[in-house]
């Protein structure tokens, strides 16, 4: 990997279960990555593949019957790395919402409908200690919401979330989440429930964000076109395995590993925004009795006897591009 990178996250051999009651659920099955500072990290794949659960697992936000197996998970703060697996749930809950910060999908579950937006930014400040009083993080919340380009800003903060569109509901969020200025900004398809045009402009925001404030974001999406068009790096995920990384460039000129290949193949327009992964052949696999060995094997057009035994080694073509599959080893 780049010797560019200055780490802010590094994610080593991760494995997450669900206990449920029809089986154990092996969700996330050794996955290493880690983001650099500054730069946009992509994770994508179809529904299921384990996006979430990755993101959540970074600052071990996985409740029961989920279970956090295995693995190393570490936060660069300014060169110090921070043991996020040996943390109290006390010291982490200071890194979350403040240094590590989430956007999800839906605004509305985001929300307390009982309380203004301006008090929910209020909240988040004084929680962390960014502001001293809850009236002095009243005042700076309108500051924040002006940040987020939210129209009107000194009304909105007296405004109840039913009082404001989808798109000034999920503004507010992301002022919330930035009201701490977090290090990394972790964005669950931000944009997903709402309209193309709303889409367009918080992504557009995310960005300017980003580059006013050297903000890092991990931005997991379902859409290529998305990620043709804001992302540095890329990770491909499918049924709880990174099957291939590389520079959003790298990945799109040459995609190597043959769920990829297919994915891209489903993607006509790769400008276009609301391109969704689906024109896969074969079903997503079952993650309670998952495929022995390579877990796309049935899927695959290349299988060979070795992809349904072994589970196929990380392979790093270049410094920068990494791909789990038989078909590249030697
Ligand atoms: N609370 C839970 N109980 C049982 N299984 C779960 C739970 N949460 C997640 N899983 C399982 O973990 C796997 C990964 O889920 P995850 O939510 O990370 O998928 P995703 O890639 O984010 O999908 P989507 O694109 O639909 O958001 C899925 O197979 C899912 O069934
Ligand atoms: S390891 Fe084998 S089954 Fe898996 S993607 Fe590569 S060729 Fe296909
Ligand atoms: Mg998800």
């Amino acid at each position: 990997m780049s010797e560019m990178c200055t780490p802010i996250i590094e994610v080593k051999n991760l494995k997450v279960n669900f206990y449920t009651y029809a089986g154990v659920v092996k969700a996330i099955d050794g996955v290493s990555f880690r983001i650099c500072k500054g730069e946009t990290y992509c994770l994508v794949g179809e529904t299921g593949c384990g996006k979430s659960v990755t993101a959540r697992a970074l600052t071990r936000l996985i409740r029961p019957p989920g279970k956090i197996e295995e693995g190393e998970i570490y936060y660069y703060r300014d060169g110090e790395r921070v043991d996020i697996m040996s943390l109290s749930e006390e010291e982490l809950n200071k890194i979350r919402g403040a240094e590590i910060a989430y956007v999800f999908q839906d605004p509305t579950a985001a929300l307390d409908p009982l309380y203004t937006i301006g008090y929910q930014v209020a909240e988040t400040m004084y929680e962390h200690g960014t502001v001293a009083k809850l009236k002095e993080g009243m005042r700076r919340a309108v500051e924040v919401l002006r940040r987020v380009l939210m129209p009107d800003p000194e009304r909105r903060a007296r405004s109840y979330p039913h009082e404001l569109s989808g798109g000034m509901r999920q503004r507010g969020v992301i002022g919330i989440a930035l009201s701490n200025r977090p290090r990394l900004l972790i964005a669950d398809e931000p944009t997903t429930a709402l309209d193309a045009t709303v889409q367009a402009q918080l992504m557009d925001l995310l960005m300017d964000l980003k580059k006013r404030e050297g903000l890092t974001i991990l931005l997991i999406t379902h859409n290529m076109g998305l990620v043709a068009e804001v992302c540095d790096r890329v990770a491909v995920m499918y049924a709880g395995v990174i099957v291939e990384e590389a520079p959003v460039y790298d990945l799109f000129e040459k995609p190597l590993h043959p769920y990829t290949r297919a994915l891209l193949r489903a993607v006509p327009h790769p400008g276009r925004r609301t391109i969704k992964l689906e024109a896969i052949p074969g079903t997503v696999p079952n993650l309670i009795e998952p495929p022995p060995g390579c877990r796309f094997h049935p899927r695959c057009p290349h299988t060979m006897d070795v992809c349904k035994r072994e589970k196929p080694p990380e392979i790093w073509v270049d410094e920068h591009h990494r791909v789990a599959c038989w078909l590249y080893a030697r």
